[in-house]
């Protein structure tokens, strides 16, 4: 039996959003500061071979953006992910450090490789040879893809654990069916980046003149052209996916869709710019237009990791825990023992419960609602259940994973679920106090009996075969 842990409470903000918040601002940082090291040893050997005498200055330039952004804010929100993903689900940390221990560590190694190189050609290129410049920043461009790499075979584990899900072999989990287009999209999208800031910054560089910007610009441009693959990688990507999450995104879950479709959109635009503008016509690229192109890919990569994070539902590692933190298997006993009877944290957002069964249903909320939903503020279960009355509250809930099949079955006893609909009842009503509870046994057996016609599995779509017919 697993632990309990409560989820942190962020008012109106959802907590799993809150994480993909800080998990979207990371990841697009890491994967700028991935893209800008090959950016940097193309600039270096443009330098090197002289092909552009204002390569030099760039690769200056670049640099120290380059340092600010993947030393600083990369590793401040780095350590933010950690910070942020036990407060919300400390189960799937758990699971996800203790199955991969070793590719953490490696994926470390790499990454201190990676800053260590890095440090060392800010601080010593200006008396190394140009040779050694290169060698350390194609060293600091190697480790960078590597915890690129690793921490890859982590990420899409979550979503398509494939065949570890039998063998549970560390092999099978790493090199899952979404690890290979998950890491080459990726490594397109850091290119991608790194060139967009490459645009804005010879915008920055001082007294350039324009020739050279454009000169500057048209190379920094080349590094967009693996875009061309993003329509192929996108589809195998999606292809990977099991049929369940790939239905949320590709129309059955609104909000997935729409994030997709954003996430489309500014890739569209991003690669038809830099097709007509950068590669056909050899424009020259201003400050203002290459920061919107940059923030056009900041809402591609923030659609993307949503609509990646958001379609593991109701799972966040599939088929091996829940959203919520809950284990597919302990489902059946935690509707016999109760959800929260090992719960020993206080319920400290509502300091106000007229009842102990109020009280019990704000601790059912927090551990197997919290993660998706708040009481009134995003994708607030106050409002969603607003026009139901207590008995089709009951009856929804008891089906949860009917209800919506992105939702994890109902995972407590009768007297729990009745408590969380009491709990909801009070909310609507505006908190009074006292509040009335009577018991009914009546109630309460026919709650056991939706449970029991709800079953403990998943929806069966979310179980569903991981073949793709279209
Ligand atoms: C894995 C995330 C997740 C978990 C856990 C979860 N939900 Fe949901 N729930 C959702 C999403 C997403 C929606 C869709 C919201 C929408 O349609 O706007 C939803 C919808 C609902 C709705 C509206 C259903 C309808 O038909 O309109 C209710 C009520 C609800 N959830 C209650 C709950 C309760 C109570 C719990 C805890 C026992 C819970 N949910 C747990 C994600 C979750």
């Amino acid at each position: 039996m697993s632990s309990v842990f409560p989820v942190n409470d962020y008012g109106p903000l959802m907590p799993g959003l809150v994480m993909a918040g800080v998990a979207i601002l990371h990841v697009f940082l890491a994967q700028f500061a991935v893209g800008g090291g090959f950016l940097l040893c193309y600039f270096q050997w443009l330098a090197m071979t002289g092909r552009n005498e204002y390569a030099r200055r760039f690769v200056e330039g670049f640099f120290k953006i380059l340092l600010m952004i993947s030393f600083v804010m990369g590793a401040l929100t780095g350590v933010g992910i950690w910070f942020t993903s036990i407060q919300i689900s400390a189960a799937t940390i758990g699971e996800m450090v203790f199955n991969f221990h070793w590719i953490w560590a490696t994926e470390w190694t790499f990454f201190c490789l990676e800053i260590v190189a890095g440090y060392c050609f800010y601080r010593y290129h200006q008396r190394l040879s140009d040779r050694t410049s290169l060698t350390l920043l194609v060293l600091y461009t190697f480790a960078a893809w590597m915890s690129l790499f690793w921490i890859n075979g982590i990420l899409s584990w979550q979503l398509t654990p494939g065949d570890w899900v039998q063998s549970r072999e560390l092999i099978d989990g790493f090199f899952n069916p979404s690890f290979w287009p998950s890491l080459f999209f990726r490594t397109v999208v850091c290119l991608t980046l790194a060139s967009l800031v490459g645009c804005v910054v010879v915008n920055l560089i001082p007294d350039l003149d324009r020739d050279a910007q454009r000169s500057l610009i048209n190379r920094a441009a080349h590094l967009m052209l693996p875009m061309l693959l993003m329509p192929a990688l996108g589809a195998w990507f999606l292809w990977a996916m099991p049929a369940d999450s790939r239905s949320w995104v590709l129309g059955g879950s609104p909000a997935m869709m729409m994030f997709f479709m954003i996430s489309v959109g500014a890739s569209v635009a991003i690669g038809g710019y830099a097709l007509l503008g950068l590669w056909l016509q050899r424009l020259y690229i201003n400050g203002a237009t290459a920061t919107l192109l940059l923030l056009l890919a900041f809402g591609a990569t923030a659609g993307g990791e949503f609509v990646r994070e958001g379609s593991r539902k109701p799972y966040s590692i599939r088929y091996v825990v829940y959203s919520s933190g809950i284990i597919p298997e302990e489902v059946g006993r935690l509707r016999e023992i109760g959800s929260v009877t090992n719960d020993p944290y206080p319920v400290t957002n509502e300091p106000d419960c007229p009842n102990p069964t109020v009280l019990l249903g704000a601790k059912v909320f927090r551990r197997q609602c919290a993660v998706c939903h708040t009481m009134e503020g995003t994708n607030g279960v106050a409002h969603l259940t607003q026009t139901w009355d207590l008995s089709q509250m009951r009856l929804n809930i008891a089906k949860l994973q009917q209800t919506k099949p992105y939702m994890p079955p109902f995972s407590g006893t009768p007297q729990e679920l009745d408590a969380l609909v009491h709990y909801i009842r009070w909310v609507l009503d505006d908190r009074p106090s006292p509040f009335d509870y009577q018991r009914d046994d009546a109630v309460l057996a026919q709650i056991q009996i939706w449970l029991d016609e709800a079953g403990t599995e998943a929806s069966s779509l979310a179980l569903a075969g991981e073949e793709w017919s279209p």
